[in-house]
């Protein structure tokens, strides 16, 4: 199924977002890059484009995301504050399948200074090909969604 996905980076990340986003531009997919722009001189915040990104995954406006950083790591965990994101790191090839197979991962988070870049687009053409496995699976996502409902209800009280 042709996805609309949205692509982050960070400084230390758009080399690599570029890769992917060539690599993208190859696939059925539409991809939607959210920057930092590749002739960027600066540093830039990594949740800034987390952010933007998970926002957009969180309504719906995008299929899924993928965002690069260092490690991929303040990605993930930026992602991870929007309720219906799950974002995951992949740093081979068991963890981008099994990202998809078991946590359905709507976000796939790179790191460009810790994974290979060819390696990289690999992990991510897994991921999108790998379908969710459901059953079991299914029904420990709903304890996620269940997690983040009580979450709120603190969050609100306070
Ligand atoms: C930026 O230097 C670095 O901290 C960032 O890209 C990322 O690795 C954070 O998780």
């Amino acid at each position: 199924m042709a996805l609309t996905i949205g692509i982050g980076a960070d400084h230390a990340g758009k080399e690599l977002k570029q890769l992917v986003v060539e690599m993208l531009k190859l696939s059925e997919h539409t991809v939607v890059d959210y920057g930092v722009a590749a002739d960027c001189k600066t540093s830039v915040d990594y949740p800034d484009y987390a952010a933007a990104v998970a926002a957009d995954v969180a309504s719906g406006k995008l299929d899924a995301g993928i965002l690069i950083c260092g490690t991929g790591i303040g990605m993930q965990i930026t992602a991870n504050k929007y309720p219906g994101i799950r974002a995951a790191v992949a740093w081979d090839e068991l963890s981008a399948k099994l990202a998809k197979e078991h946590n359905d991962a709507n976000i796939l988070c790179l790191g460009a200074r810790t994974t290979n870049h060819m390696r990289a687009t690999e992990l991510v053409k897994i991921w999108l090909d790998t379908p969710f496995g459901g059953s079991r699976h299914k029904l420990r996502l709903d304890k996620i969604r269940e997690v983040e409902r009580k979450v709120s209800a603190i969050a609100t009280k306070h």
